[in-house]
């Protein structure tokens, strides 16, 4: 079947195994459940830190590197909302989390933003959204990297005037530097590694938009 050309995502050229992400999910949930305070008042978005600033001790820093800043499109402008913070400092993979199929995941992803992008990892965070729950018309400081662990179609991702699912598994570029929301049209948990891709260049967007 041909796949559809998309302007604000690429595939990357690598699975990874379902069945190790959801193991490794259930190793990392008996470390760092999810947070109990509160994240959205309606407990819809849960995250937690895959990577860390250097020095970040357990087991603030399972939870330290939730929120950011984002730009939000409200009554026909847009608005900065949350704290300012520095993607690059978040470059050190949890160590408590080493022994789990996440640091394999870390590593490619990695690697290959290294070569394709000229860029690295900043935050990784496991992000959930509960069934029926949606975000804000925002967008970002940088793109981000989407992998997802648990999902079901119904899923939807959108950015600008373009919607995907993705599959369990897939390793997905999203340009979230462009205005993108998504919503969990499904009648269960969404669960995502969402990594955040820092380049040298701000304008280092692979997608040809015209
Ligand atoms: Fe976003």
């Amino acid at each position: 079947m041909e796949h559809k050309v998309y302007r604000y995502f690429q595939k990357l050229p690598f699975v990874f195994d379902p069945n190790k992400l959801e193991r490794a999910l259930d190793q990392v949930l008996e470390i760092a459940p999810w947070p109990q305070q509160l994240i959205n008042v309606d407990k819809k978005y849960q995250q937690i830190c895959l990577t860390r600033k250097k020095g970040q001790k357990a087991p603030d820093c399972y939870y330290e590197g939730n929120g950011g800043v984002y730009h939000v499109f409200v009554d026909g402008k847009e608005e900065n909302r949350q704290q300012d913070l520095d993607e690059g400092e978040y470059s050190e993979f949890i160590s408590e989390f080493n022994h789990t199929y996440f640091k394999e995941v870390y590593d490619e992803i990695n690697n290959y933003c290294k070569k394709e992008y000229n860029g690295v990892l900043g935050r990784v965070r496991l992000m959930l959204s509960k069934p029926r729950a949606s975000l804000s018309w925002h967008r970002d400081p940088e793109p981000r990297l989407h992998v997802p662990i648990v999902t079901s179609f119904g899923a939807m991702m959108i950015v600008e005037d373009e919607v995907l699912h993705m599959k369990t598994g897939e390793a997905w570029f999203a340009d979230t530097e462009y205005y993108h929301s998504q919503f969990n049209g499904s009648e269960v948990d969404r669960i995502h590694i969402v990594a955040s891709l820092v380049t040298s260049c701000s304008s280092c967007s692979i997608v040809n938009k015209e």
